[in-house]
């Protein structure tokens, strides 16, 4: 169970109306933090949020889009004056997948706008409270994407190694001061953004985890990072880290063409 004095009694959730985010929100209402939940959409995130207030917590919603330039002013100011005592960025999903030099240029600053500026934007504010207090937990989802190259969301599986890296670096720097820091990685996770996609789930032999289980797994390692590779996938992180990098990143790249169905 998660201790509500040293992650408590705020929990701000970045992407938390739906999927892995939603399964946070659940299982720290029910640990009794009260939650902010931001996402676009209002209908899925006014129905996260009354389902978690059903546990006796109090939550409030913050419908934007955290690609919107006041964004990060907008949640600053709407958690003022609350002690928000972890941090989860979960929202980050790849928004824009296209091979590089033939693609938009704007749809791949988004995916490096929300994963990148965002997360340390919203590190930056709330660590700063977190390491004044001596305490607190900031956890950013990862992904097993981001341990190598991979064609058609090449920026997507940089961003998530630029996250990893930057957690490793901010749970040395946090760490002293009582606030946990943990990259989460996932691999294939059955959330509503990834059925919207079209992932093939259902290939033999390929670990697929539900939300529910990652979330929980994270919760119960906040204060093991930097990195915990969640839903079993601890070979498969490992694996992808060695070496030679072209044999590696081929057949990472022929398990994905099977996932997406291209081939
Ligand atoms: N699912 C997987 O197989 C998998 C695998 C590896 C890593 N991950 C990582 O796990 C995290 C969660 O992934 P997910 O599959 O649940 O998809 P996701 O698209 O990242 O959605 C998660 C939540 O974020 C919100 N969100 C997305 N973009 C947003 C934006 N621009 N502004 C505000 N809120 C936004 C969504 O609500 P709205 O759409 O209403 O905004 C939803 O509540 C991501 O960081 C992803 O990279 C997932």
């Amino acid at each position: 169970m998660i201790d509500k004095n040293h992650y408590g009694p705020w929990a701000v959730i970045a992407g938390g109306s739906e999927g892995v985010g939603a399964a946070f929100a659940e299982q720290l209402s029910a640990a009794g933090l009260n939650l902010v939940l931001i996402a676009r959409k209002p209908g899925p995130l006014e129905g996260t949020a009354a389902k978690v207030r059903a546990n006796g917590v109090e939550v409030r919603t913050l419908a934007l889009d955290l690609l919107d330039a006041d964004a990060v002013d907008r949640i600053s100011a709407a958690t003022a004056d609350l002690e928000v005592g972890l941090l989860i960025f979960n929202a980050g999903a790849n928004s824009y997948g296209h091979e590089f030099v033939t693609g938009e240029l704007a749809g791949f600053r988004g995916v490096i706008t929300l994963n990148i500026d965002r997360q340390l934007e919203l590190a930056h504010h709330f660590g700063a409270r977190m390491t004044a207090r001596g305490r607190g937990g900031i956890v950013l989802l990862g992904s097993l994407s981001g341990y190598l190259g991979a064609e058609h969301q090449s920026i997507y599986a940089a961003a998530k190694a630029f996250s990893r890296v930057f957690a490793e670096g901010l749970w040395l720097e946090l760490r002293p001061h009582g606030v946990h820091v943990v990259e989460l990685v996932l691999g294939v996770t059955r959330t509503p953004a990834m059925e919207r996609a079209g992932l093939n789930f259902d290939i033999p032999g390929m670990l697929v985890a539900e939300p529910g289980e990652v979330a929980r797994e994270g919760l119960a390692h906040l204060a093991d990072g930097p990195v915990w590779v969640a839903g079993g996938n601890y070979d498969a992180a490992r694996q992808r880290s060695g070496f030679p990098r072209a044999q590696l990143v081929e057949g990472a790249a022929r398990a994905m063409r099977k996932l997406l169905g291209r081939s």
